[in-house]
């Protein structure tokens, strides 16, 4: 539990939820999304929440039975802001009314103008109408007592109303989204008159951290952490090495399906630089033999994820009296987000971690990053010291380089995509596009073609290349290259890397295709 002053999202179920959280973090004010179905009189009063926002969400007001605030808001004396859906809440149950679409239904771009001077819009229309993003079937069509109207648009006159007395504020659009330029403005002017005094800043919650990692340990009690290679688990071993020193290890299972180096470089890295205690797994064998002929993508997907497991428990084991499995879990993995459909989501790939570990072993978790978003992960580690290089760099998948390796994984279809990829990554750095870039690999394919070169025919690889934009991994778009780049990439590739002659670049977007090729 943090000591800040604290911040309560209602989470109504919309899709932009955890963007008013980034905007609210990004003003140093520590916040929390909880669902509305968990957030009760009882919830509220033990969160103690300084301010409450309510989100966005799918359902309609006039439905009976759909989703509402606890009463108790409405007596707390905290200002709430509501949006959208948490608007027409906050209408209904203060005594307003709320209709059902009937031509009045906005989505997309609309100019709000203002009206009187309201602390919420310091800094709103200075130079005439601003905009905003709508999103809304219903609309508020009377205003519950005390509330007056503060700014309209043609589709909603009731844009933006408040009870000032009472600190509600009640706005029919987004200001999380891009879309609305001046959201931020509003969020900081929300907080602001809420009494926050924006002290969550990075290097507090890496002091706060690391007390309570001590607190939580105990003075005796050893860790062990599982190394990636990526940045999340590198954050939380060192971090957790800030805490506890020596009664930390760190187990990192090379399963022969790293890059170009990496491995090196992990063990280099946390083992020299940082001085933490490294068991250096070198179990590429087993993991190839085991993937030997194997060409389905979930069955190269279990195997890695048993194998995995295995031999972590093995190490952890060797290192005895471990009490603590150290894991670099993220907020969106932890957040409960609410289900409409009610139904389980599809698996659509089999993701690889070392769940169902800490109950077999008996251990208890230590998750020191559940509460940040990836890039104030990221912000953790510069904090922390661990270098520009290793902290920017793109996520890398736990089965590593089998699934870029669509079909059967054998080493020389390995030794080949590691010295593309790494051709690669140095074309996309040598041309300032790194940090633009989500991230960027190179894939080998199921298939040989025919080529020229010099004077003779070649029978050899193909490649695919793949780049990436994304906020998140969740949705994604191919990342616009020019010609020339993948022209002089590709020829690259094929000078310096032997056993490739052809190279594609996959110009498909998430959804429809995944990031990675399985
Ligand atoms: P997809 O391919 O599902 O990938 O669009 C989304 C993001 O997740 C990464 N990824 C994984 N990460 N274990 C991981 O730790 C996995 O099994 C795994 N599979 C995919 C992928 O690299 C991308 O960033």
């Amino acid at each position: 539990m943090t000591q800040h002053d604290r911040l309560l999202i209602i989470d109504f179920g919309s899709q932009v939820t955890q963007l008013i959280a980034r905007r609210l973090r990004e003003l140093n004010v520590y916040c929390e999304i909880h669902p509305y179905n968990r957030v009760d009189d009882a919830f509220l009063a033990a969160f103690a929440p300084k301010a409450v926002i309510l989100s966005g969400g799918p359902d309609s007001v006039t439905r009976p039975g759909s989703p509402r605030a606890p009463d108790s808001l409405w007596t707390a004396g905290v200002p709430v802001l509501g949006i959208c859906y948490g608007q027409q809440t906050m209408m209904q149950q203060l005594g307003g009314r709320v209709e059902s679409g009937h031509g009045t239904a906005e989505f997309g771009r609309a100019f709000v103008t203002g009206g009187a001077p309201l602390d919420l819009l310091e800094g709103w229309f200075e130079n005439g109408p601003e905009q905003v993003w709508m999103s809304h079937g219903d609309h508020v069509a009377a205003l519950a007592p005390g509330f007056r109207v503060y700014g309209t648009s043609p589709g909603a006159p009731y844009a933006i109303t408040a009870d000032p007395a009472r600190r509600f504020y009640a706005v029919q659009f987004h200001p999380e989204v891009h879309h609305t330029p001046k959201g931020a403005r509003l969020y900081a002017n929300f907080v602001r008159l809420a009494g926050f005094t924006g002290d969550w800043t990075m290097r507090a919650y890496r002091d706060e951290a690391i007390e309570r990692i001590r607190q939580q340990v105990g003075p005796t009690a050893r860790v062990v952490c599982g190394l990636s290679g990526g940045v999340d688990s590198a954050v939380t071993a060192v971090l957790i090495h800030r805490a506890i020193g020596e009664r930390l290890t760190c187990v990192f299972v090379d399963h022969g399906l790293m890059r170009l180096g990496e491995a090196d470089e992990v063990v280099g890295m946390f083992r020299d630089a940082f001085n933490i205690p490294l068991i250096h797994a070198d179990e590429g064998d087993l993991f190839l033999t085991a993937l030997e002929g194997l060409e389905d993508p979930e069955a190269k997907r279990k195997t890695i994820g048993r194998l995995f497991v295995e031999v972590f428990e093995r190490h952890a084991r060797a290192i005895g009296g471990v009490e603590f499995l150290a894991q670099g879990t993220l907020y969106p993995d932890v957040i409960e987000s609410v289900s409409f459909s009610g139904g389980p989501s599809v698996t659509i790939k089999s993701h690889h971690n070392v769940g169902g570990l800490p109950e077999k072993m008996g251990l208890k978790l230590v998750e020191p990053l559940r509460e940040l978003f990836k890039d104030e992960v990221r912000a953790l580690g510069r904090e922390l010291g661990l270098p520009e290089a290793f902290v920017g760099r793109h996520p890398f998948p736990g089965p590593g380089l089998a699934i870029r390796c669509p079909g059967a994984v054998t080493r020389e279809k390995l030794d080949i995509l590691r010295r593309a990829d790494a051709v690669y990554i140095d074309q996309i750095r040598r041309h300032g596009l790194y940090e633009a870039i989500w991230q960027a690999f190179a894939a080998i394919l199921p298939m040989r073609t025919v080529g020229v070169m010099g004077d003779g025919r070649t029978y050899d690889h193909a490649l695919a290349l793949r780049a990436v934009t994304s906020v998140d991994g969740m949705t994604a778009d191919y990342y616009p290259f020019t010609h020339d780049f993948l022209a002089e990439t590709a020829t690259r590739i094929i000078n310096e890397v032997r056993g490739v002659n052809r190279v594609f670049y996959d110009v498909t977007s998430k959804p429809p295709g995944t990031i990675e090729l399985e």
